[in-house]
């Protein structure tokens, strides 16, 4: 069965909204494998966001990813990585469709990084590779 990497960012902690969004994980049928609170470290983060280095919203990416906890789930199901995509809907939390997490959930607090809540894998390259990364 598939997996995915699924990170709750700190504006999901800091919200009180984790148990919300598990919630919606469970509810759509998806397995929680392995789950857990950290607090991410820049390596860590420059590993996970290697693609988007030299972005201009990189360093704001990082600095907001590490300003505090973020929770860590392993998460299994048949096509679990669409499917957590369009769960948690497009980027910008303000365009973001009704009905998704970030549609429903995700501020934009104008602020230079989209505070979007939470981070899916976007291919099973990208969750072989994050999963290693995060729990390994
Ligand atoms: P997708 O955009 O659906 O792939 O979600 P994602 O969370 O995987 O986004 P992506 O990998 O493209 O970028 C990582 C994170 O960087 C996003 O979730 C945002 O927090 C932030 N980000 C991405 N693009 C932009 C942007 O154009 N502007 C700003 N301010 N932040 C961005
Ligand atoms: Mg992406």
């Amino acid at each position: 069965v598939e997996e995915t990497l699924v990170l709750l960012k700190p504006d999901a902690v800091a919200r009180n909204l984790t148990g919300e969004i598990l919630r919606r994980i469970e509810a759509k049928g998806y397995q929680l494998v392995d789950l857990r609170m950290m607090q991410a470290d820049r390596d860590l983060l420059a590993a996970h966001y290697a693609e988007h280095e030299g972005k201009p919203f990189y360093e704001p990416l990082v600095e907001f990813m590490e300003s505090g906890p973020v929770v860590v789930a392993r998460v299994a199901g048949h096509r679990v990585i669409e499917g957590f995509r369009s769960l948690a809907g497009t980027t910008d939390p303000t365009t973001a469709a009704p009905g998704t997490i970030r549609g429903d959930l995700g501020r934009d607090w104008g602020l230079r990084v989209q505070q979007n809540l939470v981070h899916g894998s976007d291919s099973p390259e990208s969750a072989a590779r994050e999963l290693a990364l995060w729990f390994d």
